[in-house]
């Protein structure tokens, strides 16, 4: 995978909430390609974060693509609400959608690029059957739920075999990564196959401001 296909998608997770929409435009300025919003709700994982409201606030200051990560139960009910609200694509969880398949239909009706997402303990052969339905597949790093943890490098050979699958099956399809992403664990990722890393606190976190941040976390792909 050659480097210079690598998007980054700052996860506004660890943003300051208070100027969220200045921390947007900095990660825009920086040469964000996505902004990557998590949605919890306290039940599929343990941790509550937010909602449409956000995404429709974020729609008019930014003209990057708004990636809705949902870590919610029981995600169709909320689908139609995360289009209306102007999210470009919309990601939901393996281990969350009862009917996957009707649920990836679902998103591609409502117009939204459709993405599903594996956490650490899934295995890459779920996504066989639904491969040629998105067009993007979500690796987590992490578990999910909160930002600011560590990076599980036991998740780097299904990053591999989701790679050969994608080429076999969709070659267009998307490879991301998420959760604990930094310098030091993109080029790993995707020297694996990832080519869009989802960065939260190595990007708003860093002492050095998301612009300095952002070019850190390209250098090191390059
Ligand atoms: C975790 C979220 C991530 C999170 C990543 O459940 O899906 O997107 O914001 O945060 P960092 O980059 O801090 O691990
Ligand atoms: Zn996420």
């Amino acid at each position: 995978m050659s480097a210079h296909v690598v998007k980054l998608a700052p996860s506004i997770l660890a943003a300051d909430f208070a100027r969220l929409g200045e921390q947007v435009a900095e990660a825009e300025r920086a040469g964000a390609d996505r902004i990557h919003v998590d949605v919890m709700d306290g039940h599929f994982v343990p941790n509550i974060s937010i909602g449409p409201v956000v995404v429709k606030s974020l729609r008019p200051v930014t003209r990057l693509p708004l990636e809705c990560h949902l870590m919610i139960a029981d995600p169709d009910l909320y689908l139609d609400d995360f289009a209306a609200a102007g999210a470009d694509s919309i990601l939901v969880h393996q281990e969350g959608a009862i009917n996957l398949h009707r649920t990836l239909q679902h998103i591609r009706k409502l117009g939204k690029r459709v993405g599903v997402v594996v956490n650490p303990a899934t295995p890459a052969v779920v996504l066989q059957e639904v491969l040629a339905d998105v067009d993007l597949v979500l690796v987590m790093t992490v578990n999910p739920g909160f930002g600011g943890q560590q990076f599980i490098a036991s998740t780097l050979p299904k990053i591999r075999r989701i790679r050969q699958m994608i080429e076999q099956v969709k070659p267009g399809c998307e490879l991301e990564v998420d959760g604990g992403i930094d310098a030091h664990t993109a080029p790993q990722t995707v020297q694996a196959g990832a080519n869009v890393l989802v960065a939260g606190s190595a990007v708003f976190g860093d002492k050095e401001g998301v612009g300095a941040a952002m070019q850190r976390l390209k250098a090191s792909v390059v």
